[in-house]
């Protein structure tokens, strides 16, 4: 029977980006935040005397070969437990395919996840946290499985190595990514907040945007140095920050699941994102050079803020490097308005919300 498993976006909320490394990759500070947005991914699997993967997708652009992200992951963790299998892979695009949303990397760990499921793994030993139960670790068991704080940490490892915004997925919620952005924390989580994705047709090369930013560095004689301290500094004001997590009672505590479309989801209190600070300082470096090369990319921001009006977002940014940029609003109204701002200048959006950490887990199997 196949494994259907949700496979959501992210956004990231701040993403400071220090100087360049000598190993060519740049240390980072950001809050990696997932959405309810998601593609499909159906994992079909079962032991066999020799690994044999096949990977299809509704969408033609997505590589069906060892290129694609989901079938690095599968082949990496099917080598890590030792096990030989038949896996098919299905991707159903559903999210935009613009960069900056993690698809991809999210599309890597709803295969692993439904890799685990097929051939009998606990989800427990993988989520986050302490396992909630203990799997009969018999001795034809893979050892890696024996304690599932081996596998937890090892499937971490793999996804590292499939790509550096791919182990946020195996987190969920509100994520402190660090390093190259590989080493992921999970914070306290806040309130679901409505969310307008904005997916304008540019396209932004990651690589080509680091490449701007080595350039804004030398310029700015910025060292790998003396930006870690910065980077330290931020990292710092994020754990703190989130600190202050969802108050108790309070909606997206896990308890409620997703509320009612329509229903103001920061409610009359006020967002954690405002409460906290965090929205008035928050930043992401990659706009300073994305921007200027693409600037009806800053243009889509400044209508998703929508500054002096009164559905003026809490916070609006690009996401990752780009394209996609999103706003976050105090409701669903506020939401609409930003979309409808958009409207004509032909921009493409879609209305969703953060997803906490527990929901995340909760509605990560469909079957
Ligand atoms: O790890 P990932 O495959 O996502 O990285 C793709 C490219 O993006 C890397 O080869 C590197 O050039 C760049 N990168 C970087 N610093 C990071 C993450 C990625 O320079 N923190």
């Amino acid at each position: 029977m196949p494994t259907v498993v949700r496979s959501h976006a992210k956004i990231n909320l701040g993403l400071y980006i220090g100087a360049p490394r000598p190993d060519g990759f740049h240390a980072l500070s950001t809050v990696y935040q997932t959405l309810e947005l998601y593609d499909l991914v159906t994992v079909t699997a079962r032991p066999a005397v020799a690994t044999a993967l096949d990977l299809t997708s509704n969408d033609s652009r997505v590589p069906t070969d060892a290129r694609n992200t989901a079938w690095k992951m599968v082949a990496l963790a099917l080598d890590a437990l030792g096990l030989s299998a038949e896996v098919q892979i299905h991707i159903e695009k559903r999210l935009p395919v613009q960069g900056g949303l993690g698809a991809g990397s999210a599309n890597a760990v709803a295969a692993l996840v439904g890799l685990e499921a097929e051939l009998g793994i606990p989800q427990s030993l993988g989520a986050p946290g302490p396992a909630s139960g203990t799997w009969d670790s018999n001795n034809s068991s893979p050892s890696v499985l024996r304690g599932s704080a081996s596998w937890r940490a090892k499937r971490l490892q793999i996804a590292a190595q499939v790509g550096s915004d791919v182990p946020l997925f195996l987190i969920g919620g509100a994520i402190l990514g660090l390093d190259r952005g590989q080493q992921v924390y999970p914070l306290p989580d806040f309130e679901p907040t409505w969310c307008v994705v904005a997916t304008p047709e540019t396209g932004v090369s990651t690589p080509q945007a680091f490449r701007d930013w080595d350039a804004l560095c030398q310029a700015e004689g910025l060292t790998a140095e003396s930006s870690q301290d910065k980077l330290n500094e931020l990292s710092r004001a994020y754990a703190s920050a989130f600190a202050g997590g969802i108050p108790e009672g309070r909606p997206g505590d896990g308890s409620s699941g997703v509320l009612a479309a329509g229903e103001d989801l920061a409610g009359p209190q006020e967002s954690a994102l405002v409460r906290t600070g965090i929205s008035s300082w928050i930043q992401n470096d990659f706009e300073r050079v994305v921007f200027p090369q693409h600037p009806p990319l800053a243009e889509i921001k400044r209508l998703l803020a929508g500054s002096g009006s009164p559905e003026a977002a809490l916070h609006a940014s690009l996401s990752g490097s780009g394209s996609a940029l999103f706003g976050l609003y105090q409701s669903c109204g506020d939401a609409e308005a930003a979309r409808e701002r958009l409207r004509p200048a032909g921009v493409a959006s879609t209305l969703t919300r953060t997803l906490p950490r527990s929901a995340y887990w909760r509605q990560m199997l469909l079957q």
